[in-house]
């Protein structure tokens, strides 16, 4: 349902071009958890804007149940993502002028089907989900780190998305929260089918996940899933890391668990 075909992107500034993403290829199916793994500056989130329509690749095809989202103009792409898109960015991008239930609802408030009372329903319901009902009507400067990102996981899951990117989303947070994220990410992609792409830097998510593809350089130099490894320019170092992430993966560590309802501070 997602595929990626021969795509490249560049940065360039007045000294220098950045190659980021080297010509990537690959195919996720409806209802996969996929983690993205690899050192920083490898073309992780830049990879992840692309997938979503945020971006737009130099070449290549990026194609979303068949509707290739480089062709797209910015009106549709918007559609697209308030329809079917959710997003968790890096470092949150919660809007610093709107409260927690409205930072939730920014998604909702971009369909225009919906009447305001309908969305800061359905928004409550979901702050309730992620246990931030005590914080509505604060505002991101006033939440914790863990807070906001729970906001921002809450705005994700807001319209009720088929694919889900996640930059990150246990960075900087402790156990308890990372857990709470991560359960709340789980019942999505079982209950739910959602679609899941996560990147991480923590081996303990990434173990959780159907299939993990590794980049490094702007490349995806391995992609394994259920033990099996297809990989490109293979080093020894990469081949051990990327079977012993897959391979411990056990039934018990895939199973679901419910989002929590419990506060955690
Ligand atoms: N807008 C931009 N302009 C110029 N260079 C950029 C831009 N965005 C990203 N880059 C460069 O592209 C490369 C890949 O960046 P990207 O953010 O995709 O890496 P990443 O794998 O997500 O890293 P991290 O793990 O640190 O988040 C980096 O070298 C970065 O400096
Ligand atoms: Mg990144």
């Amino acid at each position: 349902m997602l595929e990626f075909k021969n795509v490249f992107k560049s940065f360039h500034n007045e000294e220098e071009t950045i190659d980021v993403l080297k010509n990537i290829s690959f195919r996720m199916e409806t209802g996969e958890f996929v983690a993205i793994i690899g050192p920083s500056g490898s073309g992780k989130s830049t990879l992840l804007g692309v997938a979503a329509g945020l971006d737009k690749p130099d070449t290549g095809i990026v194609s979303l149940d068949g509707i290739d989202l480089t062709k797209q103009n910015e009106s549709k792409l918007a559609d697209i993502r308030a329809d079917q898109i959710g997003f968790i960015f890096q470092n949150f991008q919660l809007l610093p002028g709107l409260n927690a239930i409205e930072n939730i609802g920014i998604p909702l408030y971009l369909k225009s089907s919906l009447t305001e009372k309908e969305i800061l329903k359905k928004a409550e319901s979901i702050l309730e989900s992620v246990s931030m009902s005590h914080r509505a009507t604060h505002f991101p400067k006033q939440l914790s780190g863990g807070e906001e990102q729970r906001i921002a996981i809450a705005r994700s899951f807001v319209n009720d998305p088929k694919i889900i990117f996640a930059d990150e989303p246990t960075a900087n947070l402790d156990y308890k929260n990372s857990k709470t994220i991560l359960d709340l990410l789980l019942y999505r992609n079982k209950k739910q089918g959602t679609t899941l792409v996560v990147v991480t830097h923590d081996p303990d998510v990434a173990k959780l996940a159907d299939r993990v593809l590794e980049m490094k350089d702007g490349e995806i130099i391995s992609d394994s899933k259920n033990g099996l490894k297809k990989s490109k320019n293979q080093s020894p170092s990469n081949t051990k890391k990327s079977i012993s992430t897959t391979s411990k993966t056990t039934t018990k560590q895939k199973q679901v668990v419910k989002p929590t309802k419990k506060v955690s501070r």
